[in-house]
């Protein structure tokens, strides 16, 4: 995996982040580390901060006071270095409708002077199950198909940090559970990945480690299992265990129904 930092150290390592907008202070002082080849979910209510921080970390936006550095490049002072090394997946996604899910790949593959775009964006394209779709406009896409084309968009070049801001916002259970399964693949090949959410299941499945942003601070940073000790240890109680929603869902739709196949 190419890898065209300086490896050593942490993936991630923010101190004293701080971080205003006019009267509103919403980082005030934030710390992180996320050692390598972690999925690192960053947890916090609406406007808690956590896109502010996926910003600063990947050079779009100027921290007030406060040093980060990601894979070993200081984002202020080294920001060619770091955009070398991550990729960004935005809450929104950067697809562009005009064109193929083929051609957003190969353009990307281009702009990073791989040497064969065509072979690197037919092996994403089978990689999220988007091969028979790849000829298509992207504008056609359902939302999860394209939020699909925008992580392979992003993997492109093999970045060794990945944000993922809010990745499966919006998306069917079964297109969630198809982007989960890219992130665990990404995972398992070494990348570490930095990942925003609101979904407490998605934290709780894919992310090794789980840190909360709370009125500027992270206030608190650890394991699942961590976590889980926070609280008075389980009782033992007899419930009738009714299924879930989800259960419901997929029980009914079945398992290959959904947006997230190829077919229209
Ligand atoms: N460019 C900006 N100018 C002024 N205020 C901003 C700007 N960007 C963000 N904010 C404010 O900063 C706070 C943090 O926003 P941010 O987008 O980082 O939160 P978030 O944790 O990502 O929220 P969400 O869960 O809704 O995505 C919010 O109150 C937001 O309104
Ligand atoms: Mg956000």
């Amino acid at each position: 995996m190419s890898n065209p930092g300086q490896g050593e150290g942490p993936a991630i390592r923010v101190q004293g982040l701080e971080k205003s907008y006019k009267e509103l202070r919403v980082l005030r002082g934030v710390d992180l580390d996320v050692e390598r080849g972690c999925v690192f979910a960053l947890l916090g209510s609406n406007g808690a901060g956590k896109t502010t921080v996926v910003r600063i970390l990947s050079t779009l936006l100027k921290a007030d006071a406060g040093t980060a550095r990601v894979n070993g490049f200081d984002v202020a002072a080294q920001a060619a270095g770091v955009r070398a090394s991550i990729s960004l997946t935005g809450q929104f996604a950067a697809v562009d409708g005009i064109l193929s899910g083929r051609e957003n790949l190969v353009l990307v593959a281009r702009l990073r002077h791989l040497k064969d775009p065509g072979a690197v964006a037919d092996g994403l394209l089978s990689r999220f199950a988007l091969t028979e779709a790849g000829g298509r406009k992207a504008a056609t896409y359902s939302g999860g198909m394209r939020r699909r084309l925008d992580i392979a968009m992003s993997l492109i070049g093999n970045p060794p940090v990945v944000f993922l801001d809010e990745p499966t916002a919006g998306l069917d259970p079964k297109a969630r559970i198809e982007v989960w399964q890219a992130v665990e693949e990404l995972a398992e090949g070494g990348t570490t990945v930095l990942l925003t959410t609101q979904d407490l299941a998605e934290a709780e499945r894919l992310a090794g480690r789980i840190a909360i942003l709370h009125r500027g601070r992270i206030i608190v940073d650890d394991t699942l299992a961590g976590l889980r000790r926070l609280l008075p240890p389980a009782k033992v109680e007899y419930v009738e265990k009714q299924p879930s929603l989800e259960e419901v869902f997929f029980a009914v739709v079945g398992e290959d129904a959904g947006t997230g196949s190829d077919e229209e």
